[in-house]
C-alpha cells in the first residue's frame, strides 16, 4: 500500500489523496498513465525513468492534454516519492487525469491533475517459473481506433477483457492478434519468439504499444550476439516457435510454455530465454558493468 504520495507537486497520505466519484477519467477512461519500476541492488535504480516520462509526456501529447509540469520535476518527484517511502523494489504509477466532476465528456477548458504513487512490488504474473496463453477472440485496438502508442486507461479495457477470457478458460494471461490476424501483444507485455536461435518481435506497425522492456531486451539480446528481427507474426508461427517469452515493466522477461494448450519447444524455459532472464536481472539492479546509462539512483 502506498504510503506517500505526490499529487500536483504536494506530498500527501495516501488517505488523503481523494478524487469526487464522478471524476471524468473514472466516467470515461480519460486517463494517461505509466507504469515505471525500480530495483533496490547496492543502491536503489529506477529502470530507463527518461524513456518512461517521455513516453508519459507522448501519451499526454496525442491527447493534447494541458500539462503543468516538467519532466524534470516528474522525474524530481518519482525520485523524492521513493526515497519518502523508502522504497527499494517497487512499481511506480503516474497517473494525469482530469480534475473535472462535470458530466459531459468534451475535455476542452477542462484542467489536469497528475499524481505519483509507488508501492512495494514483485512478480506481476504469480510465482510460475512459465505461464500459459491464450490467443484472445478479442483483436487489438490499432491506430484508426484508438492512439495504440499512448498509455490510456480507455486502451485498457480491451485489454481487461482478453486477459478476463484467458483466465477464465484456465489461462494465465492472453495475446492478442492484430487487425491482420497477426501477433500484437499480451494484455499489457510484449511478445517475442525464438526459432533457430533468431530473435523475433512483432513490429511496432502491429498495433503494438512500444515497450521499454521490449527496447532493452532488443538491445541486450543483439549486444549478446543475436540477430532480432522485428515482423509480421502469423499467429501459427508461434505454435512452431523454439521458445516464447513476454516481456513488460511488470512482467519483466516472463517465459511462455504453452500457447492455446499447444506445448512450445520442449515446454521448458528456453536456452536464450533464460540467458536473457539472467541478463535482464543483473542489468536492473546496477550488477552489470553495461546499460548502466538505464539506470536512475535514486
Ligand atoms: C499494452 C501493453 N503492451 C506492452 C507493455 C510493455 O511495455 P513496457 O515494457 O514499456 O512496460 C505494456 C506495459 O506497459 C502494456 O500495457
Amino acid at each position: 500500500m502506498a504510503r506517500i504520495v505526490w499529487l500536483d507537486g504536494r506530498f500527501i497520505n495516501y488517505e488523503d489523496a481523494k478524487v469526487p466519484i464522478l471524476n471524468h477519467s473514472l466516467q470515461y477512461g480519460s486517463g494517461i498513465f505509466e507504469g515505471i519500476r525500480s530495483y533496490r541492488g547496492d543502491k536503489t535504480y529506477i529502470f530507463r525513468l527518461d524513456e518512461h516520462i517521455d513516453r508519459f509526456f507522448n501519451s499526454m501529447k496525442i491527447y493534447n492534454m494541458p500539462v503543468k509540469h516538467s519532466k524534470e520535476e516528474i522525474k524530481e518527484a518519482i525520485k523524492e516519492l521513493i526515497r519518502r517511502n523508502n522504497l527499494g523494489d517497487s512499481y511506480i504509477r503516474p497517473f494525469a487525469f482530469y480534475n473535472d466532476d462535470r458530466i459531459g465528456l468534451s475535455v476542452v477548458g477542462k484542467s489536469l491533475s497528475i499524481y505519483i504513487a509507488a508501492v512495494e512490488f514483485g512478480k506481476y504474473l504469480g510465482e510460475k517459473e512459465s505461464i500459459s496463453v491464450k490467443t484472445s477472440s478479442w483483436r487489438r485496438i490499432n491506430s484508426t481506433i484508438l492512439p495504440v502508442k499512448a498509455k490510456a486507461s480507455g486502451n485498457y479495457i480491451n485489454s481487461i477483457l482478453a486477459n478476463m477470457e484467458a483466465k477464465l478458460s484456465g489461462f494465465d494471461e492472453a495475446i492478442m492478434l492484430d487487425q491482420n490476424g497477426n501477433v500484437s501483444e499480451g494484455s499489457a507485455e510484449n511478445v517475442f519468439l525464438v526459432k533457430k536461435g533468431v530473435i523475433h518481435t512483432p513490429s511496432i506497425s502491429d498495433s503494438i504499444l512500444e515497450g521499454i522492456t521490449r527496447d532493452s531486451v532488443i538491445k541486450i539480446s543483439k549486444f549478446l550476439g543475436y540477430e532480432v528481427i522485428e515482423t509480421e507474426i502469423p499467429r501459427e508461427d508461434i505454435y512452431i516457435s523454439d521458445e516464447v517469452f513476454f516481456t513488460g515493466t511488470a512482467a519483466e522477461i516472463t517465459p511462455v510454455t504453452n500457447v492455446d494448450g499447444i506445448v512450445i519447444g520442449d515446454g521448458k524455459i528456453g536456452k536464450i530465454t533464460r540467458e536473457l532472464i539472467n541478463f535482464y536481472s543483473k542489468v536492473v539492479r546496477g550488477h552489470s558493468e553495461h546499460f548502466q546509462s538505464w539506470l536512475t539512483e535514486v
